[in-house]
């Protein structure tokens, strides 16, 4: 393993890391009132010893605080209880950067606080089902259209949120434009039936996210925001459509341009999803100079193999990394990795199935 890129140092923007392995972002749900907590500061500090974590997706707004116990950014109290998170993380010498994640039409007014709203960019209803603390499993609701207004505020509250992170000690910022939520709702023309600027054709589909990126870019520096894309993902409700493969080569083009950090593909075919084309990556590849996270279904074999080849810069390890806090020093000394992933324990509030997974000894 002399030659091993996984274990050996690498940079992202401004973000140095001690290896090579990323924690992919994943809800769990333990976050009470929607403030991050101890026991998530146990979590992330557990697994510090990854070259960067990313975090479950936090909302920027409470409109995007559709799944129930989800973490928000959007306020002080948000702001102190991530305080904790991230400097537990630190104290260990780890680098851990927030997943923005707005839910736009994957919402339910049950899940969402007084006042609040699920907002789309048009009325088109999500097909299927979302569990409720309070009514179990309901329907997905017909979202609002954002007005113009809408649109501008969201924008302002991704970078309000972005600079909430940097106060709250995070290394940067992931704009989570992937998996069928309020960014990629603007890129898909399933959900995106708007006649303004913000809608038809591919140019005009990207602009939200394009905008939101430069924004958050400007406020926080490049070299410190990330995005994550899934092209050809049909997470919550996202059928393909035909012009897939140009409208990700023209954002990643544009996603060069403004120099952020790094764009995180998301390939879930290891879960049973539709193949994501290897055309589309190697494209994303060629547009995007910056740092490229590739993730799913990747164990110590694939992750060398697509680093060493150039197809990724960095690589994103999610379920493996729940029951195997030390999952780095497993793989690094080919120690027996866990498959016992305690699958009705990952949404469920408190420390079982949580922070109760044993370190190799
Ligand atoms: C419990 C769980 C929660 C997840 N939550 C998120 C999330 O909040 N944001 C996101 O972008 N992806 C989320 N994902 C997807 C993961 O980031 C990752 O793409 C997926 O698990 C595939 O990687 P793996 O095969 O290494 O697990 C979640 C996955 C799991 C299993």
């Amino acid at each position: 393993m002399s030659n091993s890129k996984l274990f050996a140092p690498a940079q992202t923007g401004a973000i140095k890391l001690s290896n090579s392995i990323v924690i992919a972002p994943m809800t769990r749900s333990r976050a009470i009132g929607n403030i991050p907590n101890d026991l998530m500061a146990t979590y992330y500090g557990q697994r510090a010893t990854a070259g960067l974590i990313i975090t479950e997706g936090t909302s920027p707004s409470p409109n995007g605080l559709g799944y129930s116990r989800i973490p928000g950014i959007f306020n002080q109290a948000q702001v102190e209880g991530w305080k904790k998170v991230t400097s537990a993380v630190h104290a260990k010498g780890g680098k851990i950067v927030i997943q923005l994640m707005h839910t736009g039409r994957i919402s339910h007014a049950l899940n969402l606080p007084e006042g609040a709203q699920v907002l789309a960019p048009s009325a088109v209803k999500p097909a299927g089902q979302m569990w409720t603390d309070t009514q179990q499993m309901q329907d997905f609701p017909t979202p609002k259209a954002m007005t113009g207004e809408e649109v501008a505020q969201a924008k302002a509250e991704y970078v309000t949120a972005s600079k909430n992170a940097i106060a709250a000690g995070f290394d940067g910022v992931e704009l989570h434009a992937a998996n069928g939520y309020l960014l990629e709702q603007f890129l898909s023309p399933i959900s995106n039936i708007r006649t303004d600027n913000y809608g038809g054709s591919i140019e005009n589909r990207c602009r939200f996210v394009l905008e939101v990126a430069s924004e958050v870019a400007q406020a926080i520096g490049k070299d410190r925001t990330g995005i994550r894309l899934s092209p050809y993902g049909v997470a919550s409700d996202m059928p393909h459509y035909p012009e897939i493969h140009n409208e990700y080569d023209y954002l990643s083009k544009e996603l060069n341009k403004l120099g952020i950090a790094y764009i995180h593909l998301v390939d879930h075919s290891a879960m049973g999803a539709p193949v994501v084309p290897l055309a589309i990556k190697q494209t994303i590849r060629d547009n995007f100079k910056n740092t490229l996270i590739l993730c799913g279904g990747y164990d110590k074999e694939r992750g060398e193999k697509d680093l060493q080849s150039g197809l990724a810069n960095l690589i994103a390890i999610g379920k493996p990394f729940i029951v195997n806090p030390d999952l780095v020093e497993r793989m690094k000394n080919d120690w027996e990795i866990s498959p016992d992933l305690k699958a009705d324990l990952l949404y469920t509030p408190g420390e079982k199935g949580y922070t109760d997974y044993p370190v190799h000894v």
